[in-house]
């Protein structure tokens, strides 16, 4: 399939400031000037869609290698086109880790084939373990695109600014995110507070995300070094990366749709799929992330995917942390963000893939001529997350039997449609 014609859609491109009805054309896997159709062009009729660019998802756990019974690069790829994501960032707590070239080429090979665009999150420390830093050179050799030990903090702080170091440098250039986390305080099951108490669990006060991100920022201060901060969840940690942009700091950061539509109030049906870390916080706390998407505090939202089995997730105190998001990440945040009148769709898209493409220096997030035909195609309609519809392994969103507002029909990567709800 090599031409595409999508007519009558909405075109949605904020960065070229384009938002108008006409005909979308794609030819050789890339956006195209209009052309006379033949007997192989597919035609798609756009009416009632808005096209806009492929999503970016600058944080996803793909658990391949090791966890294949989870998610695997080709499922977990599948789940992504199912949301309009055609680009994301795979973090290193794979089974090994991401802390060699050979698990590094391996993740590249196999996703060659897979259903979007997947970058490698290589390992600062050795098998995650904070003190033993891995060869960031050979990782960038096979292809690494960013860094961090994203699922807990980096340990050793003086090993963290040395590999802020070396991913600023102009050769290698490759973001750093950051899992802010002080690990003296982590460990507990749900947020710290009136929920933890009621349940009888330990809490994870929000004072343990707001030391890791308070580290962060003094690093990339005094260093003057850029940061990525992961997932961010609390009222503080957002009011102090807003501080530090207004003092210059080179920050940027990513929230996830969980933050925006939920808080800790769901775990007291005890039901493990609302179990991640961060945890969910107050209402406080939702209302500052909100805000902090509104203000351009937060650039971008990631969505965290963190498949586990049903069998993990059946006992709530006991469960790993995390929950999927992908296929339902842009319905989630449309729900709450344009629905609500936070941000306009063209705001929201700068948030799910204008601004994650800067972050990570990749292509994407437009739709101008010549550009790779990376495309979600969406509309406004009301539908209610059913599990077990979902496309990747596993089961575990947090949005289950809630009714969302803006459904993905038809993703387009690279010019293939890898996704066709109607299909
Ligand atoms: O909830 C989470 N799940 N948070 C993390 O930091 C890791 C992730 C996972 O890998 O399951």
């Amino acid at each position: 399939m090599n031409q595409l014609m999508i007519r009558d859609v909405r075109i949605l491109d904020p960065v070229n400031e384009v938002d108008r009805i006409g005909t979308l054309w794609i030819r050789e896997g890339r956006i195209a000037e209009a052309f006379e159709p033949d007997g192989d062009t597919v035609v798609i009729d756009g009416a009632g869609l808005t096209a806009a660019p492929g999503l970016i998802d600058l944080h996803v756990h793909l658990r391949d290698p090791g966890q294949t019974e989870k998610e695997d690069i080709l499922s977990g790829c599948r789940a992504a086109a199912a949301g309009g994501v055609t680009q994301l960032l795979a973090m290193p707590n794979t089974r090994p880790a991401v802390d060699t070239p050979e698990t590094v080429r391996y993740i590249l090979e196999k996703a060659k084939n897979a259903d979007a665009r997947v970058h490698v999150v290589g390992a600062i420390t050795k098998g995650l373990g904070g003190h033993e830093a891995t060869d960031i050179g050979a990782l960038y050799e096979a292809g690494i695109a960013a860094l961090s030990d994203d699922g807990v903090p980096v340990l050793d702080t003086s090993i963290m600014v040395a590999a802020m170091q070396k991913a600023a440098e102009a050769e290698m250039d490759i973001p750093v995110t950051a899992h802010c986390e002080d690990p003296y305080l982590a460990g507990g099951k749900v947020n710290e507070g009136a929920v933890s108490r009621s349940l009888g669990v330990k809490g994870m006060p929000c004072a343990a995300e707001d030391a890791g991100t308070a580290r962060e920022l003094a690093l990339a201060e005094s260093y003057h070094l850029p940061i990525h901060i992961c997932h961010v969840s609390t009222a503080t940690s957002a009011a102090m990366i807003r501080a530090a942009k207004q003092r210059g700091v080179r920050v940027t950061a990513e929230t996830a749709p969980h933050y925006l539509m939920l808080t800790e109030q769901e775990l007291l049906r005890r039901d493990a799929d609302f179990r991640m870390n961060p945890p969910l916080r107050t209402e406080t706390d939702r209302l500052a992330m909100i805000e902090a998407l509104r203000d351009g505090t937060i650039d971008a939202i990631a969505t965290d995917h963190a498949p586990h089995t049903p069998q993990e997730k059946a006992d709530f105190v006991h469960a790993p942390n995390g929950s999927i998001g992908m296929e339902t990440s842009f319905a989630a945040a449309y729900t709450v963000l344009v629905e609500g009148n936070i941000l306009t769709e063209g705001e929201l898209i700068r948030k799910m893939s204008v601004h994650p493409a800067r972050i990570l220096r990749t292509y994407g997030g437009t739709l101008a001529v010549g550009t790779p035909a990376d495309v979600m195609l969406y509309r406004k309609e009301a539908w209610t997350v059913d599990p077990q519809k979902l496309h990747g392994k596993s089961r575990n969103t947090p949005f289950k039997g809630l009714t969302l507002a803006a459904k993905v029909k038809m993703t387009i990567y690279g010019g293939r449609i890898v996704f066709d709800e109607w299909r």
